[in-house]
């Protein structure tokens, strides 16, 4: 499977560096505005290539993308320190306006996988561009909120993360909603799971998860300027799924008609296979989190129409 990566920043380079270790693609393609960066990088993760899968790397431009299943956007801006997503939209929107053409010239049938932020937005800012159907345009969204969140309820609870099946949905941002009671430790609640050990999840310890998830990309923007390592990893991760149509359920962002979420690009769980996205799931909620997640919904949309194509 040929794999595009627009952007060869920090996120477009960690995603094209897993998808070498995971063997995800057969063959990467990384695209930058500034070629030589894009050579250097894909140089650099092509070294990677005999630790990890059987996976041709090479820098290119536009037409090199040709044949390629999935593309992912990674060009664009990051946060600075103290900036929120949002206040990224303006400058993205411009980058987008360019490149999405430019994809949809040379691989139209492609499934295009955005990460640029704010990138509930961006998502759908590329469906509008690229005229695809919502199921092939999938935002990153809240993969890496809810990877979070499992690795801090692993961490808490004293088990792998991979054993904790918990959800982060709506935006992929400062409203997005932590879904607490659909959390499962094995096939347990979570709460029941924290009794059971003798270390219940007091209300400090939630606000101390919340604040983990929602503020971690702030704290390791003020540390070191991106965030790059977890989001290539989900990036990579939805490529799978693709790639081997593995039916995973993933929380990413597509429009699509949700209830409390209707035309709208957010995530909720959904399932991701060969064609894309194509169910979404929505947990059992708290009437407080329902609210939430319709609020998140709500300003998303919002901030979607105020942006002019
Ligand atoms: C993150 O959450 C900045 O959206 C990026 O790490």
């Amino acid at each position: 499977m040929k794999v595009g990566i627009v952007g060869a920043g920090m996120v477009g380079s960690a995603a094209g560096f897993a998808l070498v270790l995971r063997g995800a693609a057969s063959r990467v393609v990384l695209v930058d505005i500034d070629p030589a960066r894009a050579r250097a990088e894909a140089e650099d993760i092509a070294h990677a290539v005999p630790f990890g899968g059987a996976v041709s790397v090479m820098a290119g431009g536009y037409d090199d993308l040709a044949g390629c299943r999935v593309v992912i956007l990674s060009c664009g801006v990051g946060q600075k320190p103290g900036e929120t997503r949002l206040e990224l939209l303006g400058r993205n929107a411009e980058v987008f306006r360019s490149v999405v053409g430019e994809v949809m010239r040379v691989c139209p049938d492609a499934i295009l996988l955005v990460a640029s932020n704010p990138v509930d937005i961006m998502g759908q800012i590329t469906a509008r561009l690229s005229g695809l159907p919502a199921a092939r345009v999938i935002g990153s969204g809240t993969i890496l909120d809810t990877a979070r969140f499992r690795w801090l309820l692993g961490r808490q609870l004293g088990i792998a993360p991979r054993s904790v099946h918990a959800y982060v949905l709506g935006e992929h941002g400062d409203s997005e909603v932590l879904a607490w009671s659909a959390a499962r430790a094995g096939s347990v609640s979570v709460e029941s799971f924290a009794e059971q050990m003798g270390a219940p999840l007091t209300s400090e310890v939630r606000e101390r998860i919340d604040t983990g998830v929602r503020r971690a990309a702030y704290t390791i923007i003020e540390g070191k300027g991106a965030t790059w390592y977890g989001i290539g990893a989900g990036l990579a991760r939805i490529v799978s799924a693709i790639g081997a149509d593995e039916q995973a359920v993933l929380t990413v962002s597509t429009v699509s008609d949700v209830e409390g979420v209707r035309d709208v690009a957010c995530s909720v769980p959904r399932v991701v296979g060969a064609e894309g996205v194509t169910a979404a799931l929505v947990p059992d909620l708290s009437s407080e989190e329902r609210d939430g997640l319709r609020a998140s919904a709500e300003l998303l949309k919002e901030t979607v129409e105020s942006v002019p194509l």
